[in-house]
């Protein structure tokens, strides 16, 4: 397994948010956290990635168990998280912005390269000299994935990468993330919108108010409707 997440139990202050959350993600695989606004997805990446104070449980990325690991740490072992909330730098230009995310070559997963995140997101590749502030938001979410693509990461946590993005946009994000699942990039994608997951996931998870409530492939949950309808606003 690329990633095994297991008896995942965070909190804060003192309200516990994640039951023992436990889901694996396969080599090369993208695999999809499904739920409903509030529902724990961004706790979920946060406590993976080591920026939940409170947190117990297991997290093993290649074989390693890096569960008491720091973020940076965490990072460093090729392991990409593209928040929520997007953070580039405003006055640095797009350029700019894809040498801060730079981190040396890894060997099992693809090298990228300006001129190969300038095809992923051609977009990008006509503004190479603008600052991040003068960009859209989808252009702005764009350039963040990108950025954590400089750092060569294996797999990816992608936090509602469609959110907020014009159909159009929405499209081009389509294409990006089947790419670099294409390129051996492994990726978990959190999600509110199931027609956009269906689209790049191989399987999917359903968490509601913090607990996993399913574990199956598209076609698995395809086939429940009464779980989709449940757990999911569509
Ligand atoms: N920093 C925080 N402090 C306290 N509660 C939080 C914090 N961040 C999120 N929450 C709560 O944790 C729950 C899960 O939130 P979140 O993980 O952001 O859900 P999602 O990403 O699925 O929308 C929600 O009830 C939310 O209000
Ligand atoms: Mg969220």
């Amino acid at each position: 397994m690329k990633l095994t997440v297991q008896d995942l139990n965070s909190h804060y202050g003192p309200a516990h948010i994640l039951f023992d959350i436990g889901f694996e993600v396969g080599e090369g695989e993208v695999v999809a956290l499904l739920g409903r606004n509030g529902a724990g997805k961004s706790t979920t990446f946060r406590s993976i990635v080591g920026l939940v104070a409170q947190r117990t449980g297991r997290i093993v990325f290649e074989g390693k168990d890096v569960s008491a690991k720091p973020t940076h740490e965490i990072v460093r072992e090729g392991l990409g998280y593209v928040p929520e909330e997007r953070r580039i730098f405003t006055d640095l230009t797009v350029e700019e912005n894809l040498e801060v995310g730079k981190q040396p070559k890894r060997a099992n997963a693809p090298d990228w390269t300006r001129e190969k995140l300038f095809a992923l997101f051609p977009n990008l590749g006509e503004m190479k000299n603008r600052p991040g502030g003068r960009m859209s938001g989808g252009e702005q979410q764009m350039l963040t994935i990108a950025r954590t693509l400089m750092g060569n990461p294996s797999l990816v946590l992608l936090d509602e990468p469609s959110e907020g993005l014009s159909p159009k946009i929405v499209e081009q994000m389509v294409d990006a993330i089947l790419t670099m699942k294409k390129e051996g990039v492994s990726i978990v994608v959190s999600e509110q919108n199931l027609h956009f997951a269906r689209l790049i996931s191989d399987r999917a998870y359903i968490i509601e108010r913090g607990r996993i409530c399913f574990g199956g492939t598209m076609a698995e949950l395809d086939a429940r409707p009464d779980i989709r309808d449940a757990h999911l606003s569509l």
